[in-house]
């Protein structure tokens, strides 16, 4: 026969486990990047109107290209512009992209990171 204790004692551990398994899938959701969100969050910050259409085409050559860059650089070159480091000689101080990224969050970064990996652009090569 079960004593309560013992019974207790397994009504806790599932929900030990069940709890575990809703806080990994919590931090998978908050963590995946995603590229529809990002679209909105370019358009809505109206960044083509530097880095042109699809991102691809610059209205001036000291805007860079964007399209099909890996995610990851661009979440920490958005980054690094939303920190800066005060010194305009290191790091990434433009005072443009600087104002461009403050309202965003990592999140908004990553997702904007994912939309532009998913264009395809003149950077790239080979995919
Ligand atoms: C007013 C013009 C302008 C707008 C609008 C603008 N950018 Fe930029 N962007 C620039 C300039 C200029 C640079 C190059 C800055 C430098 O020298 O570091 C740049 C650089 C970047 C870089 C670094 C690229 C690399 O290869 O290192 C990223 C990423 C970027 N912009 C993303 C964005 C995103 C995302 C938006 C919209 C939220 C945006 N930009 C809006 C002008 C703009």
């Amino acid at each position: 026969m079960i004593k309560p204790q013992q019974a207790l004692h397994t009504v806790f551990k599932a929900a030990c486990a069940s709890a575990a398994a809703i806080g990994l899938l919590a931090a998978n959701a908050a963590h995946a990047a995603d590229a529809g969100k990002g679209k909105v969050l370019v358009d809505s910050h109206n960044c083509a109107a530097c880095h042109g259409a699809n991102l691809n085409k610059p209205v001036s050559p000291e805007y860079p290209k964007l399209a099909g860059q890996h995610s990851d650089y661009i979440y920490w070159a958005l980054r690094q512009y939303q920190m800066g480091t005060g010194n305009p000689h290191f790091g990434r101080n433009n005072a443009i992209m600087q104002a461009q990224v403050q309202s965003l969050s990592p999140g908004d970064m990553k997702d904007i990171g994912a939309y532009v990996e998913s264009l395809d652009g003149d950077l790239v090569q080979k995919k």
